[in-house]
């Protein structure tokens, strides 16, 4: 029989949703993710650190989901790789990936795509190396790498481009308006 120390209520937001949860003490994020809330875009791999392809973001910084539990993310933002497009659009990261052929199986993808939006908030001009040395913790079987820092930088690029245009919009709105 489960006792009720077996289980916690947990709070917190998930990809810009509150969720008010009971969850084994024992459940890890990932877990926790993928089967009580369904979003099983977040992969498990080795389910012990090594891959990389848990990861989602905390408080906008990456973390293994698989390391874990999900009583530690009580009080937390969390985003998944379900979390990174807005009303339908993909994100400048996402298309950039689809752009650069920076997938092929995809399994590691979701934490890629996490981790490089991590960099891209704290540093959103990476050199070629501070992208090699962010993602160096992503194990990917596939691609060869080459293709994803490419896309990285691309992604890198397309945001600065964006913020440049939206600043000139504001601007143009304040002395108009
Ligand atoms: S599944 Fe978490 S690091 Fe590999
Ligand atoms: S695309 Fe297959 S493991 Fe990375």
């Amino acid at each position: 029989m489960r006792s009720p120390l077996d289980t916690v209520i947990v709070q917190l937001v998930v990809n810009r949703k509150s969720y008010r949860q009971e969850v084994e003490s024992r459940r890890t994020l990932a877990d926790f993710l993928r089967e009580d809330l369904e979003l099983t875009g977040t992969h498990l791999g080795c389910e012990h650190g090594a891959c990389g392809a848990c990861t989602v973001l905390l408080n906008d910084a990456p973390v293994r989901s698989c390391l874990m539990l999900a009583a530690q993310a009580e009080g937390t933002h969390v985003r998944t790789v379900e979390g990174l497009s807005t009303d339908g659009e993909l994100h400048p990261i996402q298309k950039a990936f689809k752009k650069h052929h920076a997938l092929q199986c995809g399994f590691c993808t979701p934490g890629f795509l996490t981790a490089s939006v991590a960099l891209l908030e704290e540093n959103p001009k990476p050199t070629e190396a501070e992208v090699r040395e962010w993602l160096s913790g992503n194990i990917c079987r596939c691609t060869g790498y080459q293709f994803i820092v490419d896309a990285v930088l691309d992604a890198a690029a397309e945001m600065r481009a964006s913020d440049r245009a939206e600043g000139g919009r504001s601007a143009e709105a304040t002395r108009t308006g």
